[in-house]
């Protein structure tokens, strides 16, 4: 396996250019199964879990060429049976997206029980019950979710809390559906909207994306198109952190300034600058991290996915800060890489208290999940001395190429390779 060695103390500066957005990327790959045409998707991110999604079509019977680096033909006309290779799908969350899709498309499908970053029980109950709604019964064989119904009949479904997940896979079901589905208390993230564009694109007719009631009414044909992926909201609030952990100037390039509104207000709150362009936005710090209080929501509210990341920069900062993230059980497994430099925060169920300690050492540490091995880099950016970050290809799964793109901004991180480790990374 590889590791990145890290020598902290260097401010941040310079432009970054942000991929592909992988939470949307990945649904609009598992989307390509229900086109009756190939279709072309560009900026996407070129990360381990867009080179898995594609290797699950290919064995299925799709036809898979890529164009560019970020530029992909899909043709999944070669699909014929709805079973998903057991080992490739079973590491990763977005594979349950192939449960929706070949739904769609089949009316049956199999797909492994789902994995993803080890963040506390994640169910796809409400999933099932999307399914259910349109007139799908299920079971589990072998250890795959199999989903089958005589036909799919448009229908309300009300979510009993607000899942990205389950919002998907009620698209991908309802999108070819007899008559009208209204989805109730859907997600609102960007990459739902993207999903729906993208659909809508094709000729679906799918209404009230990115508000909490969507309504679709089923088609029977989707013609292939050309499609580009949003940004990566996620991977841009990634460096905007980081340029306000290491004292930088930082300016993150190719994002959705919009996408970016609930990390840029909890940063300004923190004392640290951030100006917004049309396509860019500028991060720089010139005074001290100030504490704050965070809670994770669903879109708009601020991302879970950025908690570890804006907890790291709350360990420098002057006071005693409060983060609450209550949308996953466990997504507080990093905390203990933290206190290995130095950290500390105390942690009782979803709430965690840091006491700022000003500055971090550094320590080799692990990447526990995806977020939080970008929380461990940050932190090594961030503290004196050298920090070493195991466990990356967790990393891979999400960001691409982030060892060169802090290179471009000044950082020094070594990519080593280390043959006894042997961590097989589950991804979210
Ligand atoms: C998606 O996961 C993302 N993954 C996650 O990103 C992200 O953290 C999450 O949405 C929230 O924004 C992908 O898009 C591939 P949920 P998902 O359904 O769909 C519970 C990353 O780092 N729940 O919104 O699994 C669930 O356990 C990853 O990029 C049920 O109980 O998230 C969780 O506690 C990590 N039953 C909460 O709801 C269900 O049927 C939110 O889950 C579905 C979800």
């Amino acid at each position: 396996m590889e590791k990145f060695v890290i020598r902290g103390g260097k401010p941040l500066h310079g432009t970054v250019n942000i991929s592909g957005a992988k939470n949307a990327a990945v649904a609009l790959v598992a989307a390509t199964i229900l086109c009756d045409e190939p279709c072309i998707l560009e900026n996407v991110p070129e990360i381990s879990d867009i080179t898995k999604c594609l290797k699950i079509l290919k064995e299925m019977g799709a036809h898979i060429e890529l164009l560019d680096r970020h530029t992909i033909k899909i043709d999944t006309k070669g699909i014929t049976n709805p079973v998903v290779p057991y080992e490739l799908a079973r590491t990763m969350r977005a594979s349950c997206y192939f449960l929706g899709t070949l739904l769609g498309r089949f009316h049956e499908a199999y797909v492994p029980m789902p994995g993803g970053c080890d963040l506390g029980d994640r169910p796809i109950d409400q999933h099932l019950k999307a399914f259910r709604c349109l007139g799908a019964t299920d079971d589990i064989v072998n250890g795959n979710n199999h989903v089958r119904a005589d036909s799919l009949d448009g229908n309300q479904i009300y979510f009993d809390f607000v899942t990205v997940g389950a919002t998907m896979n009620a698209i991908f079901a309802a999108v070819k559906a007899n008559s009208l589905t209204i989805i109730e208390n859907a997600a609102k993230e960007p990459h739902i909207v993207d999903l729906a564009n993208f659909l809508n694109s094709m000729g679906a007719d799918i209404r009230g994306a990115g508000t909490d009631v969507i309504k679709i009414r089923g088609v029977d044909y989707l013609h292939g198109v050309t499609y580009a992926t949003i940004p990566d909201q996620i991977e841009a609030g990634t460096y905007m952190v980081a340029a306000a952990a290491t004292g930088g100037d930082v300016t993150i390039c190719n994002v959705i300034p919009k996408h970016l509104e609930s990390i840029t207000a909890k940063l300004r709150k923190c004392g640290v600058h951030v100006e917004e362009s049309d396509e860019s936005v500028r991060v720089w710090v010139d005074g001290p991290i100030l504490k704050t209080s965070l809670k994770t929501m669903p879109h708009p509210g601020f991302p879970t996915d950025m908690q570890p990341q804006f907890s790291t920069l709350l360990t420098m900062a002057e006071g005693t800060s409060i983060v609450t993230d209550d949308i996953f059980d466990n997504r507080f497994r990093y905390v203990g890489e933290l206190r290995r430099m130095g950290a500390d925060i105390s942690v009782d169920g979803k709430v965690a208290v840091i006491q700022g300690v000003g500055k971090l050492h550094g320590a080799p540490v692990s990447a526990t999940d995806l977020r939080a091995g970008a929380a461990m880099v940050i932190a090594g950016l961030a503290a004196d001395g050298t920090t070493e970050v195991d466990n990356i290809v967790y990393i891979e799964r999400g960001y691409e190429k982030i060892d060169e793109k802090f290179r471009g901004l000044g950082a020094d991180i070594k990519r080593v390779y280390c043959p006894d480790s042997d961590a097989v990374a589950m991804s979210g």
